[in-house]
C-alpha cells in the first residue's frame, strides 16, 4: 500500500526501549520445480527456501548483474533494460478462469459484484508461481491488497450501497489462475480447474492457539473458529510443502470503532469511523466493531492456502501471531523445521519469527497440514554493536501472564503487539518484506518512518539510525547457529537515499542507482536481491523524493552491495510482488495502483487523469496487472 493516509498507523506508545500430496502429477511437478529445494543440502551452512524458491536449477556463468541499468522516467508505462521485453497479463477485471464464468471487464467500471467474483481483484501485490509443467505452465497465486472505489465503481462512492460493498469485498483477497506460455508469450488459461477467487467473504478456518478463544468469538461465529474472508492481503510467502501464505496487513482500517476505544483497540489503531474510508460497516454489520468488538481480532493473521486444491479451506495460522502482516518468508533449519520470518508494517512495530516444533515431512500439504500450528513465536530485539536477540512470545515467560493481561497463549498471539511491548522488542521503521540469501543473511526492508525522532516519538537507535527517515533502509541479520538461533549478528545492507540531498539523514549510502522506500524484496535462484519501491503517491516526485522518479524495481548484489535499476512502473503505481519460473527466464512482477491519485480516491469522471495503463486508451481506467519480463533472447532474467 502506498497511499500515505493520514490514518497511517502509528499506535505503539509502549515504553520499551525501543510440497503437496505427491500422489498428484501436478504436485510431483511442483516438487521438482521449487519446493524440492527445501529438501536439498544446506546452502552456506543455513538452509534457505525463499532464496531459491523457484529457480533452483538456475546457475548462470556471467556476472550476477548483467543488464544495463535504466534511468528514472515519467512515462506511463513499464520500462525495462535494453534487450528485455514486458507483457501484461491478469489485469484487474480480467476473467480469472472459473468454469462457465468469464465476464469481460467493463471499462466503465460497471461490472457487478457477482462478476467481480469471477475476475482478478484490484491492487495486485504478493505473487508466486507454482509449476504445473516446469516453466511452461503453472499456477499464479496473487494477493489483491485493497481497492480504489473511485475506479472500482462507475460512479465511485456516490450512492453507496450493499452492492458496492460486496463488489469491493470481491475485489479483495487472492486470485489463483493457471498460466501457460508458447514461445515466451504468456496467457491466463480460460477456463482452468485450478482457477479460484478468495475474497473478503470466503469461509476460512482458524487454527493454532487463538482458535476458539473467547476473543475470537462473535455473534455469527460462537465457535471462534470460522471466519469469513481475508483482508488487505499484502506480501506473501510459500512453504516447503507447496502452499501459499497470504498476509493480512492494514485490516484495522476496515472497522468502525467506538467513540472511546479501550486499551486493546487503541493499541491496534481502531478508531471511530473507518480511517481508510471503506464504509463497509454501513452495509455489512460485522465491520462495525462497536457492535462486534471481536471481529477485528479475527484479522491480522497469516493465511495458508493450498493452490493445488481449489476446494480446500484457507486456514488462519494464529501460532504465527497477529500483526499488520506484510509478508511471511519461510526458511528451514538443518533438521528441517520451518522458520517463518515476518515484518509488521506500521511505524514503530516489530519483526517476528516463528520456529515450528516439528520438522517438515515428505508428503506435501496433507502431511504438513498442522505444521504451522505448533512452535514458538519470537520478536526481534536489535542491540547496539551489531548483535540481537529473539524474545519468545510464550505465555508464562517474560511476564506474559494473567497479571499482565495475558490469560493464555491465545491471548498472547491475539495481542502480539502488547506482548512485544512488554518483552522489549525493537520498534522498527515499518518492516516490510523479508528475504533470505544464499549465505543465510536475512534481509528486511524498512520502508520509511517520518515520525522517527519526532516530538514525543521514539528517537533513533542502532537499527533505525535516521530521524525523519523518509528514505528507508534494508537491515540484515545472520542467526547464530541456525535459523532457530536465539541470537544474531546484524548490519545495514543499505541506507536508501539521494547522495546529493542536503539533509544528512536523507543521503543514504547506495552503491549504484538511487532509490527510496524499499518494500518488496526477493532473492532469486542466482542470488540476486530484487528490491521494489513504494514511495507514496502523496510524496512521489516531491521534496526529498523529487529525484527518485516513479516506483521501480532494482537488483542488488548481496556480496558487493551494488544496486542497479531494472524496471520502472507507470505513473502513480507501486511495484510489488516478484517471482520467476523455475528456469529463471520469465519473471512475474505486479504493478499495483497505477494512476493512484496523490490525495484522494480516483475521480470516476476522470479515471485516466494520471494514468490509463495498461489499456492505453483515452478514458480507460488504469488497472493493476501482472507484467511478465523476459530477455528477448530467452536468457536468464537479470543477466
Ligand atoms: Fe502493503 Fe506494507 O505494504
Ligand atoms: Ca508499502
Ligand atoms: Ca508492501
Amino acid at each position: 500500500m502506498s497511499k500515505d493516509y493520514t490514518s497511517m498507523e502509528d499506535s505503539n506508545r509502549s515504553s520499551n526501549s525501543s510440497i503437496h500430496d505427491i500422489s498428484e502429477p501436478s504436485r510431483r511437478n511442483f516438487l521438482r520445480g521449487s519446493a524440492a529445494m527445501a529438501f536439498l543440502a544446506p546452502l552456506g551452512g543455513l538452509t534457505t527456501l525463499a532464496g531459491c524458491a523457484s529457480t533452483a536449477e538456475v546457475a548462470g556463468n556471467g556476472p550476477l548483474l548483467g543488464f544495463a541499468s535504466i534511468p528514472i522516467n515519467s512515462i506511463d508505462t513499464v520500462s525495462v533494460p535494453p534487450g528485455y521485453t514486458s507483457q501484461v497479463i491478469a489485469a484487474w477485471g480480467d476473467p480469472v478462469g472459473l468454469s462457465g464464468e468469464a465476464p469481460a471487464f467493463k471499462t466503465d467500471g460497471s461490472n457487478s459484484a457477482a462478476e467481480q467474483l469471477a475476475q482478478f481483484g484490484m491492487h495486485h501485490d504478493g505473487i508466486h508461481y507454482f509449476a504445473l509443467e516446469g516453466s511452461k505452465s503453472g499456477l499464479l497465486a496473487m494477493n489483491h491488497e485493497y481497492v480504489d472505489d473511485g475506479l472500482l465503481h462507475s460512479d465511485g462512492l456516490a450512492q453507496w450501497s450493499a452492492e458496492k460493498v460486496r463488489k469491493a469485498q470481491a475485489a479483495h483477497g487472492v486470485s489463483i489462475c493457471e498460466v501457460s506460455q508458447a514461445g515466451g508469450q504468456w496467457q491466463v488459461v480460460l477456463p482452468s480447474p485450478w482457477a479460484r477467487r478468495i475474497t473478503a467473504n470466503t469461509p476460512m478456518a482458524v487454527s493454532g492457539p487463538a482458535a476458539g478463544h473467547a476473543l475470537m468469538q462473535t455473534a455469527a461465529d460462537a465457535s471462534g473458529r470460522r471466519v469469513l474472508g481475508t483482508l488487505n492481503n499484502c506480501g506473501s510467502g510459500i512453504t516447503p510443502w507447496g502452499t501459499y501464505l497470504t498476509c493480512e496487513e492494514n485490516f484495522i482500517g476496515y472497522f468502525n470503532g467506538p467513540d472511546a476505544p479501550n486499551a486493546h483497540e487503541t493499541r491496534w489503531g481502531l478508531r471511530k469511523g473507518n480511517p481508510s474510508g471503506s464504509r463497509w460497516h454501513e452495509h455489512d454489520g460485522r465491520f462495525d466493531a462497536v457492535k462486534h468488538p471481536n471481529e477485528p481480532n479475527r484479522f491480522g493473521w497469516v493465511v495458508e492456502i493450498d493452490p493445488m486444491n481449489p476446494s480446500s479451506t484457507p486456514v488462519k495460522r494464529t501460532a504465527l501471531g497477529r500483526a499488520a502482516h506484510e509478508g511471511a518468508t519461510v526458511a528451514l533449519t538443518r533438521d528441517r523445521r520451518a522458520v517463518v520470518y515476518m515484518g509488521e508494517d506500521a511505524r514503530f512495530e516489530y519483526i517476528y519469527k516463528f520456529v515450528s516444533r516439528d520438522a517438515v515431512k515428505p508428503g506435501g500439504a496433507s502431511a504438513n497440514r498442522d505444521l504451522l500450528d505448533h512452535g514458538t513465536l519470537y520478536v526481534a530485539r536489535f542491540d547496539a554493536e551489531g548483535r540481537g536477540a529473539w524474545l519468545p512470545l510464550v505465555h508464562g515467560k517474560g511476564g506474559l501472564d494473567a497479571a499482565q493481561g495475558f490469560a493464555d497463549q491465545g491471548e498472547v498471539v491475539i495481542k502480539s503487539r502488547q506482548a512485544s511491548d512488554l518483552l522489549g522488542g525493537t520498534k522498527m521503521d515499518r518492516p516490510e518484506w523479508i528475504a533470505v540469501d544464499k549465505q543465510g543473511w536475512v534481509y528486511c526492508t524498512l520502508t520509511n518512518n517520518s515520525n522517527r525522532g519526532g516530538k514525543d516519538q521514539p528517537g533513533v537507535d542502532a537499527a533505525n539510525p535516521r530521524a525523519n527517515n523518509t528514505m528507508g533502509h534494508i537491515i540484515r541479520w545472520k542467526e547464530d547457529g541456525d535459523h532457530d538461533g536465539l541470537s544474531f549478528q546484524w548490519n545495514h545492507f543499505v541506507l536508501a537515499g539521494d547522495p546529493l540531498n542536503e539533509r544528512a539523514e536523507a543521503k543514504g549510502n547506495v552503491k549504484g542507482d538511487t532509490f527510496a522506500c524499499p518494500d518488496g524484496l526477493w532473492v532469486d535462484g542466482r542470488g540476486v536481491l530484487w528490491i521494489q519501491t513504494d514511495m507514496s503517491t502523496a510524496n512521489m516526485g516531491k521534496g526529498e523524493l523529487a529525484v527518485m522518479g516513479q516506483n521501480q524495481m532494482l537488483a542488488a548484489d548481496p556480496q558487493t552491495g551494488e544496486v542497479r535499476r531494472f524496471l520502472t512502473g507507470p505513473v502513480g503505481c507501486e511495484v510489488t510482488g516478484v517471482m520467476m519460473t523455475p528456469d529463471g527466464r520469465s519473471m512475474f512482477v505486479n504493478i499495483q495502483h497505477p494512476g493512484e491519485s496523490p490525495s484522494e480516491r480516483s475521480d470516476p469522471a476522470k479515471p485516466d487523469r494520471y494514468s490509463n495503463w495498461p489499456d492505453k486508451r483515452p478514458g480507460a481506467r488504469p488497472r493493476s496487472a501482472t507484467v511478465v519480463v523476459r530477455k528477448a533472447d530467452g536468457g536468464l532474467v537479470g543477466t
